[in-house]
């Protein structure tokens, strides 16, 4: 459709200018025939004709290369098809100088564009192409692994241009890659991944500036970003010893850094001891079959030392017990015999060597009751003869985190602390609640979860009372139980402790696998799961509507068959509504004080919590998270959670992500309750889970994450991060056999702040908003960093609302973002009122991008930032081979000398309100002129087909764009509908340039 119209207007509007079409082939001109000449033919069948181009006094060379057609005929053959050019007819441009280019013909050409607003001086300036030239026969290139003043002059007189602290300059060789570093810079600066951009901006078109870039016609369909925002240096434990540096990948077995909270035994004495026997020679060589022999080894080793471990603790036990007794013994012969009592532990030191000279003294972080530890410290002073004087000493230097910071304190307060005295100071700090009677609470305990969390209750209380038989025991433990376990234990009549808390254990296993089976009916049995019997198998009766559901006992496990009690299914609402009747929740008889059911039953009645919270997805977790099996194919790494360092799993088994119950009070975080919560393990069991921390922040290699956790007994990894969150991340790649996972940071494409399209018109605060929003709904609430041209090129040379990057560079910093500044094309006095574009909008960045103007059109591009982010970089090599070379650098210099030399500024705030204005006049002529904008030489001008509803005017456009060729201006186009004129020329254009622009295209608009 845009294509028919656009032949029927090139046919009105060329039909009758043959003189003009015929032009270019014209073989009789002479090369610097002035344009004018001969179209005046055209000219004198229009009221507007243009003058002539402005006189120029320079004479082509005769030009003997290949032709335009041969060119395009070599081109669509040798280079790659996403090559687009300008014209139906492409210009075979052979020759440039100043703001003229000149054609194969020797035709001239005012260039309005610079090479897509490269030629900042003008082209082949003589000083910028003297400086080049000179260099050029002196050394074209080093690299920067030799010094070379260049590189440094250039540097300097940049940074000198600079405001504020920017004042470190990395050189590059395009605007992409100038962008790519800027982005790796506020990535690693701020610890996070997320960038924001604007929508309609341009920024690059290599694989991560892609991302930045937000105009669809350069956008591939593939993930952004991937290759440059990885995660990728490789972190193993490998040997016992962490080896290499950061990163996304699994943890091979055993050992963990000392500061980990998980409970794994800790084998790194081994590690170490084996990684030494390594010879650097063999580890370089087969490194991969070494690795696993010496792996499989440590995991026999760590095996073992573990059991032998055990197996000491049980001797030590014992041999103190024996000690003791003797100990005992001897004090009471020696009480008797008048002798002064003597330290049991001297006494059975006597000269003797301890037995266990490797027994690890335990440690102790403040989690959890610390009785068990106060008794594995009294085996280990009973085993190694620890005198009465160093045992505070030794069992403090063992206390972690929260117990060590505690003791940092009582030590201050409590002069000559004996152990009997840190015993209970240890005892009322970490303990249970104290009390005097732990007999009368022991007796009063009752089950309210599961039996091992009845039985570490218990076994605790036990620990303080003194003098029970195991008998007196037994019956106390029973009589706390559940009534479903209570009735078993009881006609099974355990004989000690031991044996019964087992027994209760495998009871309650066995009620859940009954459990599984009874939800396999599809009823709702949450009441029913840790208290059910598991004589009572469900089935499903209908009853009518405000009489519940009533289950009766069926099916070949009902071994109490009709005896055993219905079930009946009521709502909250049911129960309501039967006590307003004052009937009975079973029969429908009315209820009434010493009223009886002719049958037992069994309500089960909805927590508050499901009923209202009909959100709670299906929580899974797989088995080896749960149990904490760490074996080479699980993914692990290192996070920090409050400054404090977690194990995490990286599960693709789970579900959700979840977080070690024990962990929440150690971390200070908050848990928000939610009753009923189960999660479901591969193996159908289901574990409890107390509720949920909302909004955790991590980090994992210096990168920062949010993310909500559902708290649950985890044995040996901290936090499980499930499949629901991994999905947040967007696109991942792993790499197995490299230990590695990449993502791509977010890139978040903000509302445009353009004054004539945009929904906020100029409303600089309302377009802020949007970046807050994007922040707050889009983010963890942190960001790496924010980018944008202070007037977008690609885009349509379109200004920003006044005052935005103001109020988004403030949001950005506070979400603790950096702020960069892309001046690929609005740098070096272009818009005239100020050396660079950010300066037009009262904010100074915190990096600064360059490119094209830099160079004239050399390759070359910089980054300028401040020292402080500039300090990141220095963990790494940066280097680029082209960066800074001498040919370069001179040329460079020689462009900011030129610039300031010549006034370029100055002159661009003068020729460009000059062409504004009189564009602006244009506009009061032409309805297809829908905006004129800019600053300086970096000029818009938006053809719309309808004023009031900005229809772009797409097919004109490309008319205008053609007949404005075929008046002797080459314009650049742009804008997501390719409706814009984008009038950038070498800044060396004059008002005679500009008027003759604007001649030129009041007579192409006149003849449309
Ligand atoms: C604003 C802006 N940034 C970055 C780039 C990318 O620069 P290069 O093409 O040199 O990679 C461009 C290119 O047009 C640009 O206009």
């Amino acid at each position: 459709m845009a294509m028919m119209l656009q032949r029927k207007l090139l046919r009105r509007t060329f039909g009758e200018g043959k003189a003009i079409l015929n032009f270019n082939s014209n073989p009789i001109l002479s090369p610097c025939t002035s344009f004018s000449t001969v179209t005046s033919a055209a000219a004198t069948q229009s009221h507007d004709a243009p003058r002539q181009l402005p006189p120029f006094d320079y004479q082509p060379k005769p030009y003997n290369g290949p032709s335009a057609d041969q060119i395009l005929e070599k081109r669509k053959k040798f280079l790659g098809p996403s090559l687009f050019y300008y014209y139906q007819k492409p210009l075979n441009i052979v020759e440039g100088k100043m703001q003229y280019l000149y054609d194969e013909n020797g035709r001239r050409y005012l260039d309005a564009f610079a090479g897509i607003v490269t030629v900042s001086c003008g082209h082949c300036h003589p000083e910028v192409l003297n400086a080049i030239t000179e260099q050029n026969k002196l050394l074209q290139h080093a690299t920067t692994i030799y010094l070379h003043h260049a590189i440094s002059d250039f540097a300097e007189a940049l940074a000198s241009k600079m405001p504020g602290n920017l004042k470190v300059v990395y050189f590059v060789n395009s605007g992409s890659e100038a962008n790519e570093l800027a982005m790796l810079m506020a990535r690693l600066y701020s610890g996070n991944l997320g960038m924001i951009s604007l929508r309609n901006a341009y920024h690059g078109g290599s694989s991560s500036t892609i991302g930045l870039t937000a105009l669809n016609t350069w956008k591939y369909p593939i993930p952004e970003g991937v290759a440059t925002v990885q995660l990728n240096q490789v972190f193993r434990l490998h040997l016992g010893a962490w080896w290499g540096s950061i990163n996304m990948t699994r943890v091979k077995h055993t050992g963990r850094s000392k500061d980990t909270f998980s409970s794994r035994p800790e084998t790194r004495s081994y590690a170490k001891a084996h990684n030494n026997l390594v010879s650097e020679s063999a580890v370089m060589g087969d490194e991969k079959t070494l690795t696993a022999k010496l792996e499989a080894f440590m995991e026999q080793m760590a095996t073992r030392q573990q059991a032998l471990e055990e197996q000491m603790a049980i001797l030590s036990l014992s041999v103190q017990k024996t000690t003791k007794g003797n100990s005992e013994k001897n004090n009471e012969e020696q009480g008797s015999s008048g002798g002064k009592k003597k330290n049991s532990d001297s006494q059975h030191g006597g000269g003797m060597v301890p037995r266990y000279s490797k027994m690890e003294f335990p440690t102790y972080d403040g989690v959890g009751d610390p009785l068990g530890w106060l008794k594995r410290c009294e085996i280990f002073f009973g085993n190694q003869r620890t005198n009465e004087e160093d045992r505070v000493g030794l069992a403090s230097f063992h206390f972690l985190g929260e117990a060590q910071l505690w003791f940092d304190q009582i030590e201050e307060e409590e002069a000559n602390l004996d152990w009997e005295h840190f015993r209970e100071c240890c005892h009322v700090r970490f303990g249970p609640p104290m009390s005097n009677n732990p007999l009368g609470e022991l007796a009063n305990l009752r089950q309210t979860g599961t039996v091992e969390e009845y039985q570490r209750q218990f076994q605790s209380l036990l620990a303080r009372t003194t003098d029970l038989k195991p008998r007196q025991q037994v019956n106390l433990f029973t009589a706390g139980l559940v009534e479903e376990l209570r009735i078993d234990i009881e006609m099974q009549q355990p004989g000690n402790l031991g044996v019964e808390m087992n027994m209760a254990r495998a009871l309650e296993r066995k009620q859940k696998v009954s459990f599984k089976m009874l939800s396999q009916t599809n009823l709702n049995w949450s009441a029913f799961q840790n208290a059910g019997s598991t004589s009572i198998i469900p089935t499903t009766k209908s009853f009518s509507k405000g009489g519940g559901q009533t289950t009766k006992p069926m099916g070949n496990n009902n071994k109490i068959g009709s005896s055993a009690p219905f079930i009946k299914r009521l709502t909250r609402a049911e129960m309501a509504e039967r006590r307003a009747k004052r009937l009975c929740y079973n029969c429908d008889e009315s209820y009434s004080m010493g009223h009886r059911c002719k049958r037992l039953f069994w309500i089960e009645v909805p927590d508050i919590e499901d009923e209202q919270d009909d959100e709670v997805d299906d929580l899974e977790i797989s088995l080896h998270a749960i149990r904490g099996t760490c074996n080479s194919s699980t993914m692990q790494l290192p996070a920090k959670v409050l400054g404090k360092t977690v194990l995490v799993l990286v599960d693709l088994g789970s579900t959700h992500n979840f977080l070690r119950e024990g962990l929440v009070p150690r971390l200070g975080l908050k848990i928000q309750k939610k009753s009923g919560l189960q999660v479901c393990v591969a193996n159908g069991e289901r574990v409890p889970s107390i509720g949920i921390c909302k909004s955790v922040q991590f980090v994992v290699a210096n990168n920062n994450f949010q993310a909500d956790f559902y708290t649950i007994p985890l044995e040996g990894f901290d936090m499980i991060l499930g499949v629901k969150w991994l999905c947040t991340l967007g696109p991942i790649l792993w790499d197995f056999s490299f230990l590695t996972m990449q993502f791509a940071g977010e890139i978040h494409h903000v509302i445009n702040p353009d004054p004539f399209r945009g929904v906020f018109g100029s409303d600089a605060t309302r377009y802020a908003k949007d970046v807050q929003d994007h922040i707050e709904y889009g983010t963890s609430g942190k960001v790496a960093g924010f980018i944008a041209e202070t007037i977008q090129g690609v885009g349509g040379a379109v200004e920003l609302a006044p005052g935005y990057l103001k109020q988004v560079y403030d949001i950005v910093r506070k979400a603790g973002g950096v702020c960069i500044a892309d001046e690929v094309q609005t740098g070096f006095g272009r818009t005239g009122s100020h050396y660079w574009g950010f300066e037009t909008q009262g904010v100074i960045p915190d990096i600064v991008t360059m490119a094209k103007g830099i160079g004239n059109g050399l390759p070359l591009g910089a980054v300028v930032t401040t020292p402080e982010i500039a300090h990141v970089m220095a963990q790494k090599i940066q280097f680029n081979t082209f960066g800074g070379n001498p040919v370069c650098s001179a040329g460079g210099l020689a462009v900011l000398r030129v610039i300031d030399k010549e006034k370029r500024q100055a002159h661009c705030a003068d020729v460009g309100s000059h062409l504004i204005g009189r564009l602006r006049s244009l506009q009061d002529k032409h309805d297809i002129i829908g905006d004129v904008r800019g600053r300086g030489l970096m000029v818009g001008v938006e053809l719309v087909t309808d004023r009031k509803e900005k229809t772009p005017a797409k097919a004109e456009t490309a008319i205008l764009f053609e007949k404005m060729r075929e008046l002797g201006v080459l314009l650049g186009k742009g804008g997501l509908h390719g409706n814009v004129f984008r009038i950038k020329p070498p800044m060396c254009f004059t008002k005679d340039d500009a008027d003759y622009l604007v001649d030129a295209l009041d007579y192409a608009m006149s003849e449309l």
